[in-house]
């Protein structure tokens, strides 16, 4: 499973890449405004800098709706780094986008997916990652996770190469139950991430051990 971090803060990135586990990030315009960083240029470096202190996929979002604003902004972001994924919202123009990009060798993330329906029109099209966001969905009385196990069921049943990227994770157990459904890809807060490491037999195991270490020397 991969771990990918859910943000655009470059401290939060560099403490995720030093741990050595953080195979990629996801952004969002939210995640990019919540950290100050707005006009195109600046966005455009931030994508930037966000590749050089990753080795994996780094997405990065089309403002566009339609489907020529999609591909000339898609192709502009694709082109800043090798590591770019260029990150479309599940609608009409976005689907054929995502056709558009995946037969020009343009890596994708289709985001925004609530649905099985749409998560099967999405590796229909082509797209490398799929988005469903199952923290949104369990914020109005919807199993998340059970959408992962729908995704998960279909995309074996005919062999979609497209991967499923569990997004809007907000806690650790989701990031387990995503695991052990069988998510590709999951993408979370740094807090997400680090809560795994927690567990109080560790803490006062360790406590112990090292006490009776200090007993003999
Ligand atoms: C996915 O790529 C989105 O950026 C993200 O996971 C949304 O999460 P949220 O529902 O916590 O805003």
């Amino acid at each position: 499973m991969k771990f990918f971090i859910d943000t655009a803060n470059l401290d939060q990135i560099r403490e995720a890449q030093a741990l050595g586990v953080l195979d990629g990030v996801t952004t969002n315009p939210s995640l990019m405004a919540k950290e100050g960083i707005t006009g195109k240029n600046n966005i455009l470096k931030h994508y930037v800098d966000i590749c050089n202190i990753v080795d994996g996929d780094v997405s990065a979002e089309v403002i566009a709706t339609d489907f020529e604003g999609m591909v000339k902004e898609g192709e502009e972001l694709a082109e800043l780094h090798e590591q770019i994924v260029v990150k479309i919202p599940l609608t009409k123009d976005g689907i054929k986008a995502c056709k558009y990009f995946s037969d020009n060798g343009i890596k994708t993330n289709v985001t925004l997916v609530f649905s099985a329906g749409q998560a099967l029109l999405a590796a229909k099209a082509g797209a490398t990652y799929v988005s469903p966001f199952i923290g949104r969905l369990d914020d109005i009385s919807t199993d998340g996770l059970n959408l992962i196990d729908e995704i998960r069921m279909i995309y074996d049943n005919y062999a979609f190469d497209t991967q499923i990227l569990a997004a809007s994770v907000r806690h650790t157990m989701h990031i387990v139950n995503c695991a052990k459904i069988g998510a590709d890809v999951m993408t979370g807060p740094l807090s997400s991430i680090l809560g795994l490491l927690k567990h109080p037999l560790t803490d006062s195991g360790l406590e112990q051990f090292l006490a009776d270490y200090k007993k003999g020397n």
